[in-house]
């Protein structure tokens, strides 16, 4: 398959993390943003191996890491004008990653302050990066957004109460996917594929820190190898899908 340029949010640990590794290593060229490139240590550990990597093996991908926090639309625009100074004015795929959550948080307690924030980051933040993303992927002829949400977002598939103010982004994160996916899709020639994924209760800082899972952790490698594999081969007829890192399908 030919190589794309992936743009990545929060990629300084966890699931970005993860995710740029593994699709360097399949030749793309990954865009990948965080709030603090010089604290994220083991992100420029993998930029700078790339580096080396790239002149002994030219069939590796590259990784350009950029400053960038959801939270705040100057940073958000500030990295595309980065990236555009750079060179970089079209990208094939946008993974709206980032995502921050409130443990416990039962409703009866669920603070209104901190539901802001989670609303701030993992709503609005994906929002704003993709009307800010847009033009680039216009230019492309792949053209796909993904949006890394979760199966706790789930309306029809809820099992227990807890997470409130994350449940509810994530419930509204897969809204912003229903709704981009419903008007692009009038979009003939240039519409952009939105695909909602869920990356399965995962081996990272927020997945430890959820308390006991329903299921046993998921490598996040694991993760990352089916979310890349979900990258690579999304079409078109894909638009409005909600999957899991395996590719099975779930419902809103
Ligand atoms: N792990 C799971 O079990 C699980 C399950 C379902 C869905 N998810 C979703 O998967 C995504 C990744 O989660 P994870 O498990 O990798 O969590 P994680 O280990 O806690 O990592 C979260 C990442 O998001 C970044 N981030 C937080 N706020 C940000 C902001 N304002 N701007 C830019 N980056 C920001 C963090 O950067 P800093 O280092 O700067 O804080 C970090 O890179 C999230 O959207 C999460 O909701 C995870």
């Amino acid at each position: 398959m030919q190589t794309q340029t992936i743009l990545i949010s929060g990629c300084s640990r966890g699931i970005g993390l993860a995710l740029t590794k593994h699709l360097i290593s399949k030749g793309h060229t990954i865009v990948a943003t965080c709030r603090d490139p010089q604290g994220a240590t083991e992100l420029k550990a993998v930029a700078d191996s790339c580096k080396t990597n790239s002149t002994q093996d030219g069939s590796k991908g590259r990784v350009i890491v950029y400053p960038l926090d959801v939270g705040s639309s100057e940073s958000i625009a500030a990295a595309r004008a980065s990236m555009e100074r750079d060179g970089i004015d079209t990208i094939d795929c946008l993974i709206c990653n980032a995502g921050v959550t409130v443990h416990g948080d039962p409703p009866q307690t669920c603070d209104r302050a901190a539901m802001l924030h989670v609303f701030d980051v993992n709503v609005c933040g994906v929002l704003d990066c993709i009307q800010t993303f847009t033009p680039l992927l216009r230019r492309s002829s792949r053209r796909l957004v993904v949006v890394i949400s979760s199966r706790a977002g789930s309306l029809s598939m809820h099992r227990r109460g807890s997470i409130t103010s994350y449940r509810c982004s994530k419930a509204a994160a897969n809204m912003l996917v229903k709704n981009f996916a419903l008007e692009e899709s009038k979009n003939d020639t240039d519409g952009i594929t939105f695909i909602s994924v869920h990356p399965g209760t995962a081996d990272t800082e927020m997945g430890r820190a959820g308390g006991a899972p329903l299921e046993p952790l998921l490598p996040v490698d694991e993760s990352a190898a089916g979310i890349a594999k979900i990258v690579e081969e999304a079409g078109r007829e894909d638009n409005g899908r909600f999957l899991q890192w395996d590719g099975q399908e779930l419902t809103y």
